[in-house]
């Protein structure tokens, strides 16, 4: 064997057999590694959680805690508790909630003065035969007029199919001797003058139109009959408007 055949088998026994130092070394690191798993399971063995409340070597941190001292009383106490707090709270809201909407409708309705004025009440013994009273209804004129038995005759005989708003006395009236209507002319709103006119009843003087016994348009400019209000007779001599 040369020199150099000598060397080159020396080299490669030496890379295969480690040597005893490194060996040493390589030892004493595993054990090291060994001994720090062990001692990690130990810590982690011996942790305690605040939740635990079971089995004193079981890790499982997931046991809800029993919150059992801080309760006060049986667990149907408890429930009595809550149901009587919310029936409370539940019909207090409800009380609140009827009077807030109770005012609210209270507040839109019409007030003393407006229903006052709603309807009307007329004696009708203090108005004589043949005369007129004005009175006023809602901000309006209205006409009563007591009609002697002529003009009822004359107001029923009047061919009212031929009239520009063909109406028969009979729907005009309730009663033929007594004749209510709102004192507005049907052209632009005067208020007509009773007792005149060229057909015996009411002449409006703002552009010349005349109205008849029954108040309806014969003449002039204006297009409709003297409007009639609802009304009613709750006695014999006793009107109410509106
Ligand atoms: S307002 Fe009465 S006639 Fe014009």
């Amino acid at each position: 064997m040369s020199l150099t055949q000598a060397a080159s088998t020396l080299v490669r026994h030496s890379a295969r057999q480690p040597l005893p130092a490194l060996r040493h070394a390589s030892a004493a690191s595993v054990q090291q590694q060994r001994r720090h798993r062990a001692d990690a399971s130990t810590s982690h063995a011996q942790f305690k959680s605040p939740f635990h409340r079971g089995q004193q070597d079981s890790p499982d941190t997931t046991v809800i805690p029993s919150f059992k001292k801080y309760r006060g009383g049986s667990e149907t106490g408890n429930k009595m508790f809550s149901y009587f707090m919310v029936g409370a709270f539940g019909g207090l809201s409800a009380m609140g909630a009827k009077d807030t909407v109770q005012n609210f409708l209270v507040n839109m309705s019409a007030s003393a003065d407006v229903l006052a004025q709603a309807k009307v009440e007329v004696d009708l013994a203090a108005i004589p035969e043949g005369k007129n009273v004005i009175i006023k209804w809602r901000g309006k004129p209205v006409f009563i007029r007591h009609r002697t038995s002529d003009e009822i005759k004359e107001a029923e005989g009047t061919d009212w199919q031929k009239l520009r708003d063909p109406q028969p006395d009979s729907a005009r009236v309730k009663k033929p001797e007594w004749l209510i209507m709102l004192g507005v002319c049907t052209h632009l709103g005067c208020v007509p003058i009773g007792e005149s006119g060229d057909f015996g009843g009411w002449f409006c003087p703002c552009h010349g139109s005349h109205y008849d016994i029954s108040g309806r348009a014969r003449k002039g400019p204006a297009p409709l009959n003297l409007e009639v209000p609802e009304y009613d007779f709750p006695e014999e001599t006793n009107l109410i408007i509106g």
